[in-house]
């Protein structure tokens, strides 16, 4: 469905001034919800569109992105995917991210691994930040923020080989699992960005906490993700950030 309708023009909605949402989201969004419905009536359901469990549930929860990377995927950016996680209890048991664009479904099972079309992942082995290319993403609220945000960005790009921002949180942690990135930092996200994309990098042998360095939740709304070497080097500088206000 995405690829189907990627290129066209869409029709895009504003959730915000720059948090955009086209048909194909929603669209997605029906189709997984109405399967879910279909094969387990019984499980819960947050996913980004039209809501659903906010507080994890007891018992199973599926977490739905149906389409992670709009603004690329309305501009014709070939950045985007959809993004699932199933937490019981909530615990995260099960994430997998689909990228259309260069068809690769990263999947992983809580103890089991992770894998890229069935290829086991592991992370980079970058030992410190100088020799690391990082990713980050921008939240909806930036130009609110844009000195905070970009005064980061910057503290990042004085101490990293490189930076990078593409636009779809999932793929970033993705990319960390599969160790094209050594580490991932992003705030003001939401369950369904994070949930897959954490639980992939965690099984690929990475470090995932929120941006203090605590025990990461789906719901923490900011993460750290990396190889595990440069993670105490990022919350550094993180912190350093935050103390300089
Ligand atoms: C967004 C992407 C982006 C991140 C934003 C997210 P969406 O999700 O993951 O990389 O920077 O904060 O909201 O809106 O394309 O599903
Ligand atoms: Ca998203
Ligand atoms: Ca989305």
């Amino acid at each position: 469905m995405q690829m189907a309708r990627f290129g066209e023009r869409h029709e895009i909605d504003k959730k915000g001034a720059i948090d955009l949402v086209t048909e194909v989201d929603v669209a997605v969004e029906r189709m997984f919800r109405s399967m879910i419905a279909e094969r387990f009536p019984d499980h819960a359901i947050l996913a980004e569109e039209m809501g659903g469990a906010v507080a994890p549930p007891a018992g199973p929860c599926w977490i739905f992105d149906p389409l992670d990377g709009t603004t690329n995927y309305a501009h014709g950016l070939p950045i985007f995917c959809a993004s699932l996680a199933l937490e019981i209890d909530g615990v995260p048991e099960i994430g997998a991210v689909y990228d259309p664009n260069r068809r690769e479904l990263f999947t992983a099972e809580r103890g089991a691994g992770a894998f890229v079309n069935g290829v086991p992942l592991r992370t980079s082995g970058a030992a410190r930040l100088i020799d690391a290319m990082l990713v980050t993403g921008f939240p909806y609220d930036v130009h609110a923020r844009v000195d905070e945000i970009v005064g980061l960005f910057g503290a990042f790009v004085g101490r990293a080989r490189a930076v990078r921002r593409l636009g779809s949180a999932a793929i970033d942690l993705c990319w960390v699992a599969a160790g094209r990135m050594d580490g991932f930092w992003e705030s003001d996200l939401q369950p369904w960005d994070l949930a897959g994309g954490a639980l992939i990098v965690a099984e690929a042998g990475g470090r995932v906490t929120d941006t203090a360095g605590r025990a990461f939740t789906s719901r923490a709304g900011q993460v750290v993700a990396s190889n595990g070497h440069i993670h105490d080097e990022m919350l550094a500088v993180i912190e350093a950030h935050r103390a300089r206000g």
